[in-house]
């Protein structure tokens, strides 16, 4: 089969397309449409992520295609549509094989496309903003990174799990399009967000900071928390892992919550599936829409990685297979 192989650690650009074997069938073997791309995947290729893959590896930690053989008592079978987690890499090869219960079955509505680019952002925000944030009907959500993927599934979810506002902040003028496609009630520019969110909240601040970017915003996050207010820390694509004084917190009465999708599940089992129960309905039904992803062929996998690396992705990005 084809499949990307990265052999160095030398970044994005030394992702190639090579012929390797099929895995071996002990599992729901899936033929893969499409593979997500996400922002581990970068540091991964420069080995700069906390799980190291041995070389040469397969990034992808997420996928959607057709089940073409699956265990006895599985709930999927032969001629499924369905979207699946490899997790940390692997996804980006036309056959793989998964414990069945990391695949789900992907609604009619949804893409192959859009199905290889959802799991891992919705799920990580739906855990996010339902169980860590403890987010409640009518509240304001401000989400930074916000044209990411974890940005803009953040503002195709926040609303259907009962936000009644989202403010997006991203980096350049470009970027706010892509943010108000994905549902922002408000778009500002990252340099004086601040001060934007103020005024737009008439001084009161939000009630949910979802942070997958860190670096030098986080201050000025619990600056703009309302009282009771929620710091969500996701990730840190800005590069640095910022420190928080502990004054900040107790001044306005606000949390500084960590958020660690993949940990919860590891402790968590039969989480996924539960997670997936609530999330299929919303995507079938079109109350929460399919991610809308830039769509790389194979051979520009080595681009695709790069695009979350340099900060020229829109949107969510994944890699076609088929
Ligand atoms: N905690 C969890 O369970 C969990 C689960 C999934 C993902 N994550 C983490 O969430 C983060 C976002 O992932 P993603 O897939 O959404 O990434 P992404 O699509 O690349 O989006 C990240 C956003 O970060 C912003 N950014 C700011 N400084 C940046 C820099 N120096 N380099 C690159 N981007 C920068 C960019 O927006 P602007 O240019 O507009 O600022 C970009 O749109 C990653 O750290 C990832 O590991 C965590």
């Amino acid at each position: 089969m084809r499949a990307i192989q990265i052999a160095r650690l030398d970044g994005p650009e030394a992702a190639e397309v090579v012929e390797i074997d099929e895995p071996a069938a002990d599992g729901v073997v899936i033929e893969v449409h499409a593979a997500g791309v996400a922002f581990p995947d970068a540091l991964q290729s420069r080995g700069l992520y906390q799980y190291k893959p041995e070389l040469p590896y397969t990034p992808g930690g997420e996928i959607a295609g057709v089940v073409r053989s699956a265990p006895a008592g599985a709930h999927v079978s032969a001629g499924d549509r369905v979207a699946g987690l490899t997790m940390l890499c692997g996804g980006m090869a036309e056959v793989v094989t998964l414990p069945a219960e990391r695949v789900f079955a992907l609604p009619d509505a949804v893409s192959f496309e859009a199905g290889a680019g959802l799991l891992f952002n919705d799920l990580t925000v739906l855990f996010a903003l339902r169980e860590r944030g403890r987010l409640a009907a009518g509240e304001t959500v401000l989400v930074h990174g916000a044209a990411g993927g974890i940005g803009t599934s953040t503002l195709r979810l926040a609303p259907a799990l009962g936000a009644g506002r989202t403010i997006a902040v991203v980096s350049t003028e470009a970027k706010k399009e892509i943010a108000r496609t994905a549902g922002a009630t408000d778009v500002v520019l990252a340099d004086g967000f601040k001060d934007a969110v103020k005024e737009l909240t008439g001084g009161r601040g939000v009630d949910i900071v979802l942070d997958p970017v860190g670096g030098d915003r986080v201050t000025d996050s619990l600056r703009s928390l309302a009282p009771g207010g929620r710091l969500l820390v996701v990730g840190f694509t800005g590069g640095d892992i910022p420190t928080i004084k502990t004054n900040r917190l107790l001044l306005n009465n606000v949390d500084a919550v960590g958020v660690g999708w993949g940990a919860w599940t590891m402790t968590h089992p039969g989480y996924v599936a539960q997670q997936w129960a609530e999330l299929a309905p919303l995507l079938a039904s079109g109350a929460v829409t399919a991610p809308e992803p830039e769509i790389y062929p194979l051979e520009r996998a080595g681009e695709a990685i790069a695009a979350l690396e340099n900060r020229t992705a829109k949107g969510k990005v994944v890699v076609r297979l088929r």
